[in-house]
């Protein structure tokens, strides 16, 4: 069984994106052969600074390894380093109409919001499709939203099926782990980069806590009590914390004497506590270029190797003659 997921190599990464997609994605690894890539095209997408870009991906690479992703169980990989997902994603914009494409979340936010989507951002669900469909993904990770574009690669696969023939591409379930969907950033909408209201997950500790102690409260002062599902500082505690911390928190938010600062502080030296070993090992990923090289190489080697099984049978079943050059290197 196989889980598949990427993330885009643009900013800085997140609580949010820890929470809802790194932290659930690695934890896969014990029962699923992983697929985890840097989503290098998809960036392309919202014009990165090329030298963003290209720093990008080798940090994406060292947040899971430094996460704990282990690169002998699964393939750690950039998307553009696999072709084969762009001629998967050609063969896909056949089965689907154009009126299917005009759903995906990432055009309908640009029209909406008066801008006009490049082509590329217009085709994004197909190469994620394409990412996905490839390496014959049974779960997919992501954060809630994510969600409709693996519904999307769910069509997808289905309607290649039933042109094709039933086993042609395994169908992909979504994967969103139990309460972590939906990560609430300092203002208390969503944490996005696109809302500039992020908890930085491996950056120094005095930026980290600068930002916990900028999450949006109510006025509720120290004596009074206060309801704890209400308050942000607690809905992310809770994803960090212990059972024991969890509850006790929530009881002292209850009570009196106990005020919004205090529950930031212990925000602060829960995720600290998470991210000390981490933020170390990240360091010194970062500094050691060639050894994440190393990992990306090995990773796009595994990935093509998948890859190559799956176009074969595809170019196979909709008629296109085997490759007759290049093979599977
Ligand atoms: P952003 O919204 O900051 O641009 P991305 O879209 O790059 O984040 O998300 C990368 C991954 O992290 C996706 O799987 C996404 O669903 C997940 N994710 C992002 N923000 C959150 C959040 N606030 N809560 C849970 N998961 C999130
Ligand atoms: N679109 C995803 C995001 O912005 C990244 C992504 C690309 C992805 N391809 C994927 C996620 C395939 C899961 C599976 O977060």
């Amino acid at each position: 069984m196989r889980a598949v997921t990427g993330i885009q190599p643009s900013g800085q990464v997140h609580v949010g994106n820890w929470l809802g997609m790194i932290r659930p994605a690695i934890a896969l690894q014990d029962r699923y052969e992983t697929f985890t890539f840097v989503a290098d095209w998809h960036a392309l997408t919202s014009h990165p600074d090329p030298d963003v870009l290209r720093r990008g991906s080798r940090e994406i690479a060292a947040i899971f390894l430094a996460f704990g992703l282990d690169p002998a169980r699964g393939a750690l990989f950039c998307q553009s380093d696999v072709p084969e997902v762009s001629e998967l994603a050609w063969v896909l914009g056949t089965v689907v109409p154009t009126g299917f494409m005009d759903r995906g979340h990432a055009v309908k936010a640009a029209r909406d919001g008066g801008r006009d989507p490049n082509a590329a951002t217009w085709w994004y669900p197909l190469l994620m499709a394409a990412d996905i469909l490839l390496y014959g993904a049974n779960v997919v990770p992501v954060g809630q939203d994510q969600k409709q574009h693996v519904e999307m690669a769910r069509d997808m696969a289905i309607k290649m099926n039933v042109r094709f023939g039933d086993d042609l591409l395994v169908v992909p379930e979504v994967s969103i782990r139990e309460g972590v969907g939906l990560v609430p950033g300092t203002d208390g909408r969503k944490m996005s980069k696109s809302y500039h209201n992020t908890v930085p997950v491996l950056d120094a500790p005095a930026r980290v806590r600068k930002a916990v102690l900028s999450i949006k409260t109510d006025s509720t002062g120290v004596d009074e009590p206060k309801d704890p599902d209400a308050c942000f500082v607690y809905q992310i505690y809770r994803l960090v914390a212990r059972p024991d911390e969890v509850e006790e928190m929530a009881r002292r938010l209850r009570g009196t004497g106990y005020g919004y600062g205090h529950a930031k502080l212990a925000l602060v030296d829960a995720l600290e506590r998470d991210v000390a070993a981490p933020r170390e090992r990240y360091e010194a990923l970062l500094a050691d270029p060639a050894t994440l090289d190393d990992v990306l190489s090995a990773g796009a080697t595994r990935a093509r190797a998948a890859a190559a099984v799956t176009m074969e049978r595809v170019r196979e079943r909709v008629g296109l003659h085997p490759r007759r050059s290049g093979g599977r290197g």
